[in-house]
């Protein structure tokens, strides 16, 4: 069996800068895949290069059968992948269901997006009772419910997150990766970047950490949980 996403030995350089030097992974339909590291380590280039927002130098990545070289970035939206990026980038002015209704903006089966704009109120019940108030003034934790929400709003076939926790309370945080178990649990195929390795290992099937811009360990996220170097890089621990 193809995975859905097959990424291979791919380069990606702002400049002279390689910041992705090379990393082959792959995501299989209806897995948890996860890439934990530190910062600068090249995760949000890896996503948006998938996204199609940035060009690699070279290497390939194949997307549910298709090669995604050359494919511009809203087509890429089409073929079934979305991305939640770093730091949201919800629409602050417009409201919540004016920004769940953007991430369908591919679509034009009305009475679909309408259900699933409800499926979004159900997964996360604030956004329904907020849903005429602007984005701009939900709580951080809130402003991410909307950026997996309207992600979700393409119906995609792999969800790309990028550091869904970032600045979030413990309880935010838990509340978030409690939302990602869920949409695993429906068979939502998920490629996660986090900086909160434990949070992450524990929910995926797949990990590998990068350092400046390679691929360095690659397991099952059980095996990486339990893995000593990681723990003492990632977990905090000595
Ligand atoms: N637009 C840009 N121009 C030049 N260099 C960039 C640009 N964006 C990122 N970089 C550099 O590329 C490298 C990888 O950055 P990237 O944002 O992919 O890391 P990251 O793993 O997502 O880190 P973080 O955990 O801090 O979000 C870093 O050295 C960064 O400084
Ligand atoms: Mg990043």
């Amino acid at each position: 069996m193809t995975a859905l996403l097959e990424v291979e030995d791919l380069r990606v350089a702002y400049g002279k800068i390689e910041a992705v030097k090379g990393i082959s992974f792959s995501v299989e339909a209806g897995q948890v895949v996860t890439l934990i590291g530190t910062n600068g380590a090249g995760k949000t280039t890896t996503l948006r290069t998938l996204s199609g927002l940035l060009k690699p130098l070279a290497g390939s990545i194949r997307f549910d059968g298709k090669p995604l070289a050359g494919v511009p970035a809203h087509k890429i939206v089409a073929l079934g992948l979305a991305h939640s990026p770093e730091g949201r980038h919800i629409f602050p002015r417009l409201t919540i269901a004016e920004n769940l209704q953007l991430g369908a903006f591919l679509r034009s089966d009305t009475e679909g997006i309408r259900k699933d704009i409800q499926k979004a109120y159900d997964l996360f019940p604030i956004l329904g009772e907020r849903r005429n108030q602007a984005a701009g003034t939900l709580s951080g934790g809130e402003q991410q419910m909307l950026a997996m929400g309207r992600a979700l709003m393409s119906r995609p076939k792999l969800l790309m997150l990028d550091e869904p926790s970032m600045g979030l309370s413990p309880i935010m945080m838990q509340k978030i990766m409690e939302t990602i178990a869920e949409l695993k649990a429906q068979g939502t195929t998920i490629l996660l970047v986090e900086q909160n390795a434990q949070a992450a290992l524990s929910l995926a099937d797949q990990g590998h950490v990068m350092e400046i811009g390679k691929i360095v360990l690659s397991g099952t996220g059980q095996n990486l949980l339990h893995d000593e170097s990681v723990r003492k890089a990632y977990l905090g621990e000595d």
